[in-house]
């Protein structure tokens, strides 16, 4: 998927290799995809920092919605022992798999996080100060009714002062059938596959696959059914559902004047590039 670092990519820039342990035949879907897709400390920090900047206190309850294998819920909660969290996904499977590599290894802080095997329009044992859905996934929702739905809930589950925060990615590329292999140092390339886009009701299906260096490849690892949602009109249907202010994050862009640098701060117009990953950030 478009990740945060999509715009930070040069594509000339080949990464040093180590010996590859990773094969299609021995290779762990879960921990393909955490190392692949996603920034967890990256994340947290933007996340915590956010909250920081707009509330002048520290967020200690933090709600992860489609987590997969809980992998921010698990760099939340090590932050210390005031540290709480939530995540919710209706796959048992990844929550299984977090629970056992993510959660785990954390000794008795595991405690301080609890999994819900539940649709995440659920309401929390506790309200939280950071709700956020990542990697787009709240794209599952594809008419306007049930968004605002989801982002109503979200607003009515947040503890008073809460944030929400959605990220998204857009641009022209984003409708285009293709195909983008990473390579990644760890010993395996990534490849985000755009498979199909239809116009008039803005679904898309998108795939990851990976592919090994002794040529053997896993097609369809995990597989999208999205509307693809863009930005004006997700942060329109924040405000309706009642928030007291939404604003957009954007990534700056590196030195080479092409790529994103990783940095999001909060902008009004954006900058009409390719592809872009942001942040709308919603305030109760
Ligand atoms: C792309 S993964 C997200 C993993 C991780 N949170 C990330 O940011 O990369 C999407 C997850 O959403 C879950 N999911 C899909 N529909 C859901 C729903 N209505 N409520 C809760 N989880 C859902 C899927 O089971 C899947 O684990």
């Amino acid at each position: 998927m478009p990740s945060k670092s999509a715009r930070k990519k040069d594509k000339n820039k080949k990464p040093k290799k180590k010996k590859s342990k990773y094969s299609a035949k021995s290779a762990d879907k879960y921990e393909l995809y955490q190392l692949a897709v996603q920034s967890p400390e990256e994340d947290i920090e933007f996340l915590a920092d956010l909250y920081r900047r707009l509330r002048h206190k520290k967020a200690r309850h933090f709600r992860e919605d489609f987590s997969g294998t809980c992998l921010l819920t698990s760099h939340w909660i090590s932050r210390g022992p005031r540290y709480t969290a939530e995540a919710f996904d209706i796959d048992p499977e990844p929550l299984q798999w977090g629970a056992r590599h993510n959660l785990q290894p954390l000794g008795p802080a595991a405690e301080r996080a609890t999994l819900h095997n539940k649709d995440a329009r659920e309401t929390s044992d506790k309200a939280p100060d950071i709700r956020c859905a990542q990697n787009f996934s709240y794209w599952v929702f594809k008419t306007r009714n049930e968004m605002l739905d989801y982002f109503r809930r979200s607003r009515e589950d947040l503890a008073p002062g809460g944030i929400f925060v959605v990220d998204l990615h857009g641009g022209p590329e984003c409708f285009e059938a293709m195909e983008e292999e990473t390579e990644l140092e760890e010993g395996f390339s990534y490849v985000w596959d755009q498979d199909e886009y239809w116009p008039i009701t803005s679904e898309a299906k998108f795939h990851i696959h990976f592919r090994f260096p002794d040529g053997s490849e896993w097609r369809h690892a995990f597989s999208y059914d999205w509307r693809l949602w863009g930005l004006t009109e997700l942060r329109e249907i924040l405000e309706d559902a009642g928030f007291a202010r939404v604003d957009c994050y954007w990534e700056g862009t590196d030195e080479d004047g092409e790529s994103g640098n990783g940095v999001f701060t909060r902008e009004d117009k954006g900058e009409n590039c390719l592809s872009y990953v942001a942040y709308l950030v919603a305030q109760k």
